[in-house]
C-alpha cells in the first residue's frame, strides 16, 4: 500500500512511442471491488472473488473490512476470499479506519457503519481529507446515524456513530452520485422496512446490481434519465461469487495512447460494457475514433467486450452534461484526446470534478496549459481546441490524483516533447500493473 504523502514523491516521464501493439486485459473495475469486499463483510459465510483490482484503494477497503469483523484471505493474483460476520454482526473497529486516497470505500463504508449500532473514526490521505462528506452524513444522519466529530467543512477525519434501530427513508440524491446512493441503500440494509433512493440522472448500478446476485430484494423503475431504487431492509444475504471485469476506466488509458500515438493497433479485452460506464466510448465514437466492439459476451452478470483501437485523426465534439455521470472518471484522458483533435471539444457540466481526488477541472486545465496548450474553464464547462498536434515538454502536478497522472504520461506518448508527472506512486490506486502494461504496448515511461 502506498505509504504516507510526507514522502519525498518521485516523478515519471513518457516520450513519443512509436506504434503501441498487442493486447492487453487492464486490472479489475474498481467500483465493483470494493464492493465485493463489502458485500463480503455484509454476507455470513465465504464470499468468492476472481478479477479483483489489487490497487491501494481497494486494499484499504479490505483493511477496513478485516477491521469489522470479516477474514480476508488473497489465493492468487486476484483470487481472494471473504468471511463475512454477516450483516447485523459487525465488530466496532478499534483503531481508525485509514481509506488513504479512496474516496468510494470510505463513503461507502459509512454507509454501512451508519446502518449498525457501532461507531467508527474515518480517515485518509490529505486528498481525501479535502473531500466533502456531508453529502454522505446527511442521509445518513436522517437514518439515526450521528455525527461525533469530524473536521471543518464536514470533512475527514470523521467519527461516526451508527443508528441503533437504522430508520427507512425515501432519499433524492442532490447530485448524480452512486456514492450518494450506494452508501444509503448500505444503511437501508439494516434498518426495518423499505428504504427507497431517487436520483435524477442514472448513475452506475453496481450497488443494486450486487445487492441483487447477494438475494436482496431490490427494484429498479426507470424514471426519465433517472431511477428509483427501492430496497427491503434485513435481508438474508447469501454468498455468490463475484466474477470482476476490466476496468472501463483504467481501459481508458491505453485506448486513448492507442488513437492518439500514430500507426497504433491494440486490443483492450474484457473491458465492462455496463451503459451506465461507456460514456467515454460513445464520445470518443463520435470524435471519429476508430474503435471496434468485438466479442460482446456476458461475465459475471456484465457486458463485456474487447476492443480493437487504431491510431485516428479525431475531431472535436461537444459532449452533453447529461453524458457525465456515464463518463465521470473519464474527463482528465478525454480532454488528452481532445488536445490532439481537431477544433474544438466543449465539455459540459462537469462541476463534481471539483470535488474528486483533486479539482480536476483545475487540474486537467494545468496539465494542458502545461503541455502547451491552451484550455479555458467556462463556469462549469471545459473547452480544449485541439489541431492535431500537442507540443508537450511540461511538468504536471498531481495532487495525489491517480487520474491525473496516467492522463498526463498518456499525453507524454505522442506529444512533440516529453511529459513529465511530479508523482508516480499515486498511480497504485487504482492501476498498480499501468507501467508494465503500458511498455508491453511499446510505450516508453520512465523515471
Ligand atoms: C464511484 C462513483 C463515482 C466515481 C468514483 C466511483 C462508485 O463517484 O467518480 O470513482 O464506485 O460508486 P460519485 O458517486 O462521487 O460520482
Amino acid at each position: 500500500m502506498s505509504s504516507s504523502a510526507e514522502l519525498p514523491a518521485t516523478p515519471l516521464t513518457a516520450r513519443a512511442s512509436g506504434p503501441l501493439r498487442g493486447r492487453v486485459r487492464p486490472p479489475g473495475d474498481k467500483s465493483i471491488s470494493h464492493r465485493a469486499f463489502l458485500f463480503g463483510l455484509l454476507t455470513r459465510g465465504l464470499t468468492r472473488v476472481e478479477g479483483l483490482l489489487e490497487g491501494d484503494d481497494v486494499l484499504r477497503t479490505g483493511q477496513a473490512c478485516r477491521a469489522l469483523g470479516a477474514v480476508i484471505e488473497r489465493h492468487a493474483p486476484g483470487s481472494w476470499t471473504v468471511q463475512g460476520p454477516g450483516l447485523g454482526s459487525l465488530l466496532a473497529p478499534r483503531e481508525t479506519l485509514d481509506f488513504g486516497n479512496a474516496g468510494t470505500g470510505s463513503r461507502l463504508m459509512m454507509g454501512v457503519v451508519g446502518g449498525h449500532p457501532l461507531t467508527a473514526t474515518f480517515d485518509g490521505d490529505a486528498s481525501l481529507r479535502k473531500r466533502p462528506m456531508r453529502r454522505i452524513l446527511d442521509p445518513l444522519k436522517r437514518m439515526g446515524a450521528q455525527v461525533v466529530a469530524e473536521a471543518e467543512g464536514g470533512r475527514c477525519p470523521i467519527t461516526l456513530r451508527g443508528a441503533d434501530e437504522a430508520a427507512p427513508i425515501v432519499y433524492h440524491t442532490p447530485v448524480a452520485s452512486a456514492q450518494i446512493k450506494s452508501a444509503v441503500l448500505l444503511a437501508g440494509l439494516n434498518a426495518r422496512g423499505t428504504t427507497t433512493v431517487i436520483e435524477t440522472e442514472a448513475s452506475r448500478d453496481h450497488t443494486e446490481k450486487m445487492l441483487r446476485h447477494f438475494g436482496a430484494d431490490v427494484s429498479v423503475e426507470v424514471e426519465g434519465e433517472g431511477r428509483k431504487i427501492t430496497l427491503v431492509g434485513r435481508p438474508e444475504l447469501r454468498p455468490n461469487p463475484v466474477i470482476v471485469p476490466a476496468d472501463p476506466s483504467s481501459a481508458a488509458f491505453p485506448i486513448v495512447a492507442a488513437l492518439i500515438a500514430p500507426g497504433s493497433d491494440i486490443v483492450v479485452e474484457g473491458v465492462m460494457m455496463n451503459p451506465l460506464r461507456t460514456g467515454l466510448l460513445t464520445t470518443l465514437l463520435e470524435m471519429g475514433a476508430r474503435i471496434e466492439v468485438l466479442d460482446r459476451r456476458t461475465e459475471g452478470g456484465e457486458d463485456v467486450a474487447d476492443l480493437r483501437v487504431r491510431a485516428s485523426e479525431l475531431k472535436g465534439v461537444d459532449v452533453p452534461a447529461a453524458r457525465a455521470p456515464s463518463m465521470i472518471d473519464e474527463y482528465p484522458i478525454l480532454a488528452v484526446a481532445a488536445a490532439f483533435a481537431s477544433g474544438v471539444t466543449r465539455m459540459r457540466g462537469l462541476h463534481e470534478l471539483r470535488v474528486k481526488e483533486s479539482d480536476r477541472l483545475a487540474a486537467v486545465a494545468a496539465g494542458l496549459v502545461a503541455a502547451g496548450m491552451t484550455p479555458e474553464i467556462v463556469g462549469d464547462d471545459l473547452v480544449v481546441e485541439g489541431s492535431g498536434a500537442v507540443p508537450g515538454g511540461g511538468f504536471v502536478k498531481t495532487h495525489l490524483d491517480h487520474r491525473i497522472a496516467m492522463s498526463f504520461l498518456v499525453l507524454g506518448l505522442a506529444a512533440r516533447a516529453p511529459m513529465t508527472i511530479d508523482d508516480r506512486d499515486t498511480i497504485a490506486t487504482s492501476f498498480p500493473n499501468f507501467r508494465p502494461l503500458m511498455a508491453g504496448l511499446g510505450a516508453d515511461i520512465s523515471e
